[in-house]
């Protein structure tokens, strides 16, 4: 099962408190390190959290400094939990606009939990859904048909940034869209969306969601399959019907 996060409320959750927006962010960073916890519990293989899209770039300086360096001490103390707990970290999104430092450490994090099996960590950073598609589009433009164009999107947007179908996608802060985050692979995602805020997040949210998840009727586009289809009368059969004259 592949769950995927929008964080938000940081800033809110800060102001509620009369604190600056950077308190909600360092918070946030530890709502992230609980729910990873949490998830590592549940039945989840791929765990996707929107850390920063690249509309970010547009806040204030010293936000966007201090998320940076937020990023680069969450990598640097986690990096050793993860592959305790067989955890594979994964860095979404540009790296081309990111601070050096923090490139390192994504790197150093990602080669050193290689090897873990038992939950993939994606952390979207710079990461724009539509910026991901249009570069695996440009890489395939010369696809003939649609179905193939969607296998090569597919296979490209792997490597661009994995393309993983999400099934449950879950966002804080009480807004209800996906602000540009993974739009190919939540075709058919079931959104929740919870009206706390990020730093509030708790395990007991996780599972209820994940509960509401499994409440739900995936149907992917088509008729749900009856267990005992019922067996068509004459009479319901449309090839008795009378034709009726005008
Ligand atoms: C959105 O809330 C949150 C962000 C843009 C940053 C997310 C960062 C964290 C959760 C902390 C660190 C993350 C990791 C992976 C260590 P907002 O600031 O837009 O909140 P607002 O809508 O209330 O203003």
């Amino acid at each position: 099962m592949h769950v995927a996060i929008v964080m938000d409320g940081n800033g809110r959750w800060a102001q509620e408190q009369g604190q600056p927006r950077i308190f909600g962010h360092r918070e946030g960073a530890n709502a992230v390190r609980r729910a990873v916890e949490a998830a590592r519990h549940e039945a989840i293989d791929v765990l996707t959290l929107f850390a920063f899209s690249s509309d970010n770039w547009g806040r204030p300086v010293n936000e966007v400094s201090a998320l940076m360096d937020l990023f680069g001490l969450y990598l640097e103390s986690e990096t050793k939990r993860c592959r305790q707990n067989g955890i594979r970290l994964s860095v979404i999104g540009r790296r081309d606009r990111l601070p050096v430092s923090l490139v390192e450490a994504i790197h150093l994090a990602e080669e050193r939990t290689a090897a873990g099996d038992h939950m993939l960590l994606r952390i979207a950073v710079d990461y724009s859904a539509r910026d991901s598609i249009y570069r695996a589009a440009r890489a395939v433009d010369s696809a003939v048909s649609r179905e193939f164009f969607e296998l090569a999107i597919q296979a490209v947007m792997y490597s661009v940034s994995p393309a993983l179908d999400v099934d449950l996608l879950i966002r804080t802060g009480g807004e209800m869209r996906l602000s540009d985050f993974l739009l190919w692979e939540c075709a058919y995602a079931e959104l929740v969306f919870l009206k706390k805020m990020w730093p509030d997040f708790r395990a007991k949210d996780l599972r209820d969601a994940i509960g509401e998840f499994h409440s739900r009727n995936r149907r992917f586009g088509k008729v749900p399959v009856a267990a005992n289809p019922p067996v068509l009368t004459p009479a319901a059969d449309m090839t008795n019907i009378p034709v009726l004259s005008q």
